[in-house]
């Protein structure tokens, strides 16, 4: 964004200072009246030379404020563990069930909840790819108060409908979350619209810290409860709440490895970019956590976990296969950490793991479960070189069905191979689990001379 003026140039706080939960001072530093350079506008909530933390009083405070407004969400004794042979008493919290299927409905209830009427009246804005929107929204349309989300360019079509649907101003503008940004908070400011930050605003991290409360109430003495990192806010409000009541129980953080912003800054000692990349868990890719929800969670949080793809891709599907529950890739990291071997303090404890969001696109949820089952070995990608006589794929087919494996493709190719009596055929077949992909494996190396197995990028049996 060109401009050339550098003051700093801080949002009008139009709330009520003596109901307020943070001290934000009404400072509007005057810009010259030339260009406004809007990458320079700094949210008053969240201030990096003054992060706010917040207390257990504010998550109470939250929690009587949306009693009733959003769902309490159970908290169930998990099959998977048995399952699995994990040797852990696990407890599952679905906060993926509330209306707009994330918890990030917790903190935008509060949020808006505690507007002044004057600010009820003239409306908030956020930008968001997706929960955080249509939390806002769907809570705007209840509560009466008007809503504005700039969602970038790259948001699912179906989020930004549903927005739609909640009757809020949907803006689709930008190539990143970061030019969406630019744009809500200028629009903010000319509007006069309070802008609310998604995971940092104190409000929302209090709002989610409500999820704390309800799983201490629901499972007693946990030894550990499981957490989602992306810019924090659900971490730091959970701590709050949890380590207020029981220090005792482990706070347990975990992102991707494909954005791990939580555990950069923690060896920064502070939030810091952090370059992040496509992943599975869209809702946990924040490039740099929230000056406010570091601070908050930073002492609060016993062991952040950084997992890999495929142990997310194979926790969807776990999760729809063992629990029936369709749990978006962010949602699903905390079992990821588990299956990956990285929690093995945890074997013979009690422990929750929240699964706090269900918002996956039907497309990339095929997608996910196909990567999951290639990641556990039950389904296996292969080309083998056989015979082009009559009856040459028939028998290839007859050691497939020998062995109880079944072809989800074949495909033949002829043109291209030196020995014209053979032909390639490519195979995507299931299994039934790893060691029946070896035996596969085995069997066709016995019968083929020219056998390739195409290697996912294995997280699982390396
Ligand atoms: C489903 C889901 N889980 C976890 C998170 C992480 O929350 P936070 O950004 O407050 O750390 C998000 C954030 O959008 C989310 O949508």
């Amino acid at each position: 964004m060109p401009g050339s003026n550098k003051n700093i140039k801080f949002l009008v706080d139009n709330r009520d200072k003596s109901d307020d939960l943070v001290s934000v001072k009404e400072e509007v530093l005057k810009l010259d009246n030339s260009v406004v350079d809007y990458e320079e506008f700094v949210d008053p909530y969240c201030l990096e030379k003054k992060p706010q933390k917040i207390s257990f009083q504010d998550v109470t405070s939250a929690a009587f404020l949306i009693k009733g407004g959003v769902e309490k969400t159970p908290c169930f004794k998990s099959k998977l563990s048995d399952h699995r042979n994990l040797d852990m008493d696990l407890y599952l919290k679905m906060d993926f069930m509330q209306h707009t299927g994330s918890f990030k409905e917790r903190g935008a209830r509060y949020a808006l909840l505690s507007l002044r009427d004057e600010q009820k009246q003239k409306g908030v804005i956020s930008a968001s790819l997706g929960n955080h929107a249509q939390a806002l929204s769907y809570h705007g349309m209840l509560l009466n108060i008007p809503v504005t989300v700039v969602m970038p360019e790259a948001a699912p079509i179906m989020k930004v409908q549903k927005c739609r649907n909640y009757k809020a101003n949907v803006v689709v503008f930008g190539k990143d979350m970061a030019e969406a940004k630019q744009l809500a908070m200028k629009m903010a400011n000319d509007e006069k619209l309070l802008y609310i930050n998604g995971y940092d605003h104190p409000h929302i991290m209090a709002g989610q810290g409500t999820i704390g409360l309800e799983i201490l109430e629901q499972v007693q003495n946990p030894d550990a409860v499981i957490i989602p990192v992306g810019g924090g806010g659900l971490i730091a409000g959970i701590a709050v709440a949890i380590k207020s009541l029981s220090p005792k129980t482990k706070i347990i953080g975990v992102e991707s490895e494909k954005c791990p912003s939580f555990s950069k800054a923690l060896a920064n000692k502070g939030p810091i970019h952090t370059p992040i990349k496509n992943t599975l868990a869209d809702g946990l890719a924040v490039p740099k956590v929230g000056v406010n929800a570091f601070e908050t969670a930073m002492p609060l949080i016993d062991k952040m976990v950084v997992v890999k793809e495929e142990w997310i891709a194979l926790s969807i599907l776990q999760l729809v296969e063992t629990e029936k529950c369709v749990v978006e890739g962010a949602g699903a990291a905390g079992l990821a950490a588990i299956l990956a071997g990285h929690l093995p303090e945890l074997k013979g404890k009690k422990v929750v793991l929240l699964l706090c969001g269900g918002n996956i696109d039907t497309t990339v949820f095929g997608r996910c479960l196909e990567r999951g089952l290639a990641a556990e070995g039950r389904l296996v990608k292969f080309t083998v070189c056989v015979s082009d006589r009559p009856g040459g794929i028939h028998e290839l087919c007859r050691i497939l069905a020998g062995l109880g494996v079944s072809i989800k493709d074949i495909m033949h190719e002829r043109a291209w191979l030196k020995d014209i009596y053979s032909v390639e055929v490519k195979v995507v077949a299931e299994t039934r689990d790893w060691n029946h992909s070896l035996t596969l494996k085995k069997v066709l190396n016995e019968h083929y001379e020219q056998v390739t197995f195409i290697e996912v990028p294995m997280a699982i049996h390396n």
